[in-house]
């Protein structure tokens, strides 16, 4: 379980289950849910494709779906710094918790290297200004 990648070091389960509990945080989050659909099912089947690629793994979000063309796709959806803070603040939450399965835990580190790996594409994300309070 020391393999190169950072795919390798979390594997399939732990990462299925932290997409999961992303996702729980975010249908709780009242910032994120007016810019997410009701049923997260969809977007947590193609998230997790796709950070199984981003991290090393099988390009499966390219196979089923295509170029993922992320900062395009994100475009109809306004995502202002507060929402980007909000999204990794979700993560945040996901990766700290601690799951009950040994198999589905992640290493201190590999946790701290998926934060800041998803930290600079979340910035590159914000195509919207914060709304004046
Ligand atoms: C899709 C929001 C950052 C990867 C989406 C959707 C929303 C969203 C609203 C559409 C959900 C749907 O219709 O099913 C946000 C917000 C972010 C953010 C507010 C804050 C910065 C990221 C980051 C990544 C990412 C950092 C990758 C590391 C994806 C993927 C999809 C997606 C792969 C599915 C695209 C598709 O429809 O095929 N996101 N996102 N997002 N997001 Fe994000």
């Amino acid at each position: 379980n020391a393999g190169g990648s950072l795919y390798d070091r979390i594997g399939p389960d732990a990462l299925s289950a932290l997409v999961t509990r992303f996702y729980s945080y975010v249908a709780q989050e009242p910032l994120l849910t007016p810019i997410f659909p009701d049923d997260l099912t969809l977007t947590a089947e193609k998230q997790l494709a796709f950070l199984t690629g981003f991290l090393g793994g099988p390009p499966l979000y390219h196979e089923r779906y295509g170029h993922p063309r992320l900062r395009a796709r994100h475009l109809p959806f306004e995502i202002t710094p507060a929402r980007a803070r909000a999204w990794l603040a979700c993560m945040n939450a996901a990766l700290r918790d601690t799951p009950p399965i040994g198999a589905e835990q992640i290493s201190v580190d590999d946790a701290r290297e998926l934060y800041a790996a998803l930290s600079r594409v979340a910035v590159h994300m914000v195509n919207a200004e914060d709304h004046p309070a």
